[in-house]
């Protein structure tokens, strides 16, 4: 069936809703069935525990068209364990992962008529608040919650050309304990120091690299392609496991590439990216990678690698693509 979807790509990515989510509530006890809902202004108590102490934390991920028509979801099960770990250090109930599973599809189904063709997407948002309605409750978690799955139609997400990104050595994204929830708080932290490195710099992210050792950015992983070896700091409590990243490494033996996964320092970060053999991306649902142009290390601009290239960028891209639109075989469970 071919999509009726107006083309989403003239909005800014996430601003464009489905009419439908999927809802479900947690009592005390247990979880409800899903619904089949309205996308329209929720009804919060102004004491609600997720407006006050933070309880609330969300997951993002994709559904693409396929050759025959039908909407199907990239890696779905990961996200579902990734919102489940989420929760837990939030102290919210967890929902099950099949119950996550069924409301994403539940939600794709309902939305499939406007999802866009490749190469737009339906955008997934899956969100879990504490709703406890108790301004008292500092210091213990929501009994109860609300999860819902939000659907946003997006186009292809452009950078509008390779990234500026400000390395960040003394302040952390988060607190060590935060780094891998997706949680806003963590979100709200960061803002204040890109603010602050847009107009120094004119930078578009923030690389944070607490204690001189590469992290993320605000919203991204971040990987070296240092001829054909992918260089990336190894998974840590610090910071965000992403699904993209785990993708780019799962897949980087069939593309050519090997993965060398270990702490990055800032220095040889540098020396790495002067070599005209090396390309520098960031990597994340929304753009699956971006390209980075220029690292700016106390005030100083250091441009990564030779100028005109990204051949290795485009080829990762490409095959990434391929495996959400169905064009090459996805491995078991994806
Ligand atoms: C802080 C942070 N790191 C990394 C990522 C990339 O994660 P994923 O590839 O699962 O989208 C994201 C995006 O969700 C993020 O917000």
């Amino acid at each position: 069936m071919p999509s009726d979807a107006p083309a989403p790509a003239a909005k800014p990515f996430g601003s464009v809703f489905g009419k439908y989510m999927a809802s479900a509530v947690f009592d005390g006890e247990a979880w409800s069935n899903p619904a089949m809902v309205s996308t329209k202004e929720l009804v919060l108590h102004p004491g609600t525990h997720a407006l006050h102490y933070g309880s609330s934390c969300f997951e993002g991920l994709k559904a693409h068209r396929q050759p025959d028509g039908t909407v199907r979801t990239f890696r779905a099960s990961r996200h579902a364990d990734r919102m489940h770990s989420s929760a837990q250090r939030l102290m919210l109930p967890p929902p099950p992962p099949h119950l996550f599973e069924t409301m994403v599809n539940e939600t794709v189904a309902n939305n499939a008529a406007v999802t866009p063709e490749p190469p737009g997407s339906l955008y997934l948002r899956p969100t879990l608040l504490g709703t406890e309605q108790n301004i008292g409750a500092a210091a213990r978690p929501s009994r109860t919650a609300l999860f819902y799955v939000l659907a946003s139609p997006v186009g292809q997400y452009f950078s509008g050309g390779p990234l500026r990104l400000a390395i960040e050595t003394k302040l952390p994204r988060t607190t060590p304990q935060f780094g891998m929830v997706k949680t806003g708080a963590n979100y709200a932290m960061a803002l204040g120091v890109l603010h602050e490195a847009k107009q120094r710099f004119g930078a578009d992210q923030v690389l944070f690299a607490p204690s001189g050792y590469v992290e993320e950015t605000g919203a991204a992983n971040f990987l070296v392609l240092a001829g054909d070896t992918i260089v990336t700091p190894p998974l840590s409590e610090g910071y965000l496991h992403g699904v993209t990243r785990d993708t780019i490494l799962s897949v980087a033996t069939t593309l050519g590439f090997s993965v060398d996964e270990r702490p990055l320092g800032v220095p040889e970060l540098l020396e790495l990216a002067s070599s005209p053999d090396t390309e520098v991306v960031l990597s994340g649902t929304a753009a699956i990678v971006a390209p980075v142009g220029t690292l700016i290390h106390e005030g100083t601009e250091h441009v990564v690698g030779g100028a005109e290239h990204g051949s290795r960028t485009a080829k990762i891209r490409a095959h990434v693509t391929d495996l959400q639109q169905g064009i090459v075989a996805r491995p078991e469970g994806w």
